[in-house]
């Protein structure tokens, strides 16, 4: 493994997701990251990709650098060209080119901006680092995908050992407008196993046909939870409308009586989650929420580790 920004970067998912399992059940003291050091950059807030990536870059023995962009650094101009007469103070082209001659590992975590979607699904923040950096590029969120998220929750799906499982991805209310990616790459990474999976959501909230190819959706949501084995809850914005939040006047919050109609089936949620909007306290607290956190850091180790062999 070279780069990691999308399943299309993973030779084998299925061995990913053993190797991930591996990597939790059996722990080890071997050193692969000695004298490697890993910068991790953020454009945006983040709690589990944060800790999850410096615990299993810990566990790999290497060096962490941590910068919030705006904060600890200087705000960053995109764009090729421009005159910077105003208050930006420092080019992509430049800082990624400095960043990556600092370390041998280079994760990023960007955000879609909501505004413009041909700029959001060319990926314009995470393909920059792709272009100018000078080592390998971990996306830890990017503006349409979340691989390390899916890559998580393939495995939180497989420790369950249930076979061919019926999994549905449902749509949740939220007070704000979010993006795509976790939706997105859920879909993506789940095309790659044998699970039957069903996309719910309200009218208006397609997601784009590159990730829903072929996969059955539905406007009703409590028929789709019909025999499901996996309740994954994600709101996201418009994809068509892009951005924007056309109102919905079904209640799509998950409810215990929502969930009585599966094959008691498990919830799943990226976290972090709005309780009593999203899904109510008695779902997320009988959920595998907290798993698919922790397995965050085996994903995360698992990917640091294919990409160490490569350096
Ligand atoms: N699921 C996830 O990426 O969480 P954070 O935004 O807290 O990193």
């Amino acid at each position: 493994m070279n780069n990691f920004t999308s399943i299309s970067d993973v030779e084998n998912p299925t061995k990913l997701v053993q190797q991930v399992l591996s990597i939790k059940n059996n722990s080890t003291e071997l050193n692969p990251g000695k004298d490697k050091s890993l910068a991790l950059i953020f454009f945006n807030p983040s709690l589990r990709t944060r800790m999850s990536t410096q615990k299993a870059a810990q566990n790999l023995g290497m060096d962490i650098t941590v910068m919030n962009i705006g904060e600890d650094a200087w705000n960053i101009e995109f764009e090729d060209g421009t005159v910077m007469d105003g208050s930006i103070q420092e080019h992509i082209k430049d800082a990624v080119q400095i960043i990556s001659g600092y370390c041998d590992i280079l994760g990023v975590l960007t955000f879609a901006n909501l505004q413009n979607r041909e700029e959001d699904y060319e990926e314009k923040v995470l393909s920059k680092f792709l272009e100018y950096s000078s080592v390998p590029v971990i996306s830890l969120e990017s503006a349409t995908l979340h691989p390390l998220q899916s890559l998580t929750d393939l495995v939180t799906i497989a420790e369950t050992k249930i076979q061919k499982p019926k999994v549905v991805l449902s749509w949740a209310p939220h007070p704000r407008k979010l993006p795509q990616a976790v939706a997105n790459s859920f879909l993506e990474w789940m095309a790659q196993t044998d699970a039957d999976i069903t996309l719910a959501h309200p009218e208006e909230y397609e997601l784009s046909e590159q990730f829903t190819n072929g996969i059955p959706v539905t406007h009703n949501q409590r028929r789709a939870f019909e025999d499901a084995d996996f309740i994954y809850a994600k709101n996201w914005s418009s994809y068509s409308n892009y951005g924007q939040t056309p109102v919905v006047t079904e209640d799509w919050t998950i409810t215990q009586d929502k969930m009585d109609l599966t094959n008691h089936a498990k919830f799943m949620h990226c976290m972090p989650i709005r309780r009593n909007v999203v899904a109510t306290d008695e779902v997320i607290d009988q959920s595998l929420v907290y798993k698919q956190a922790k397995n965050r850091e085996y994903a995360a180790q698992a990917v640091l580790q294919n990409i160490l062999e490569n350096l």
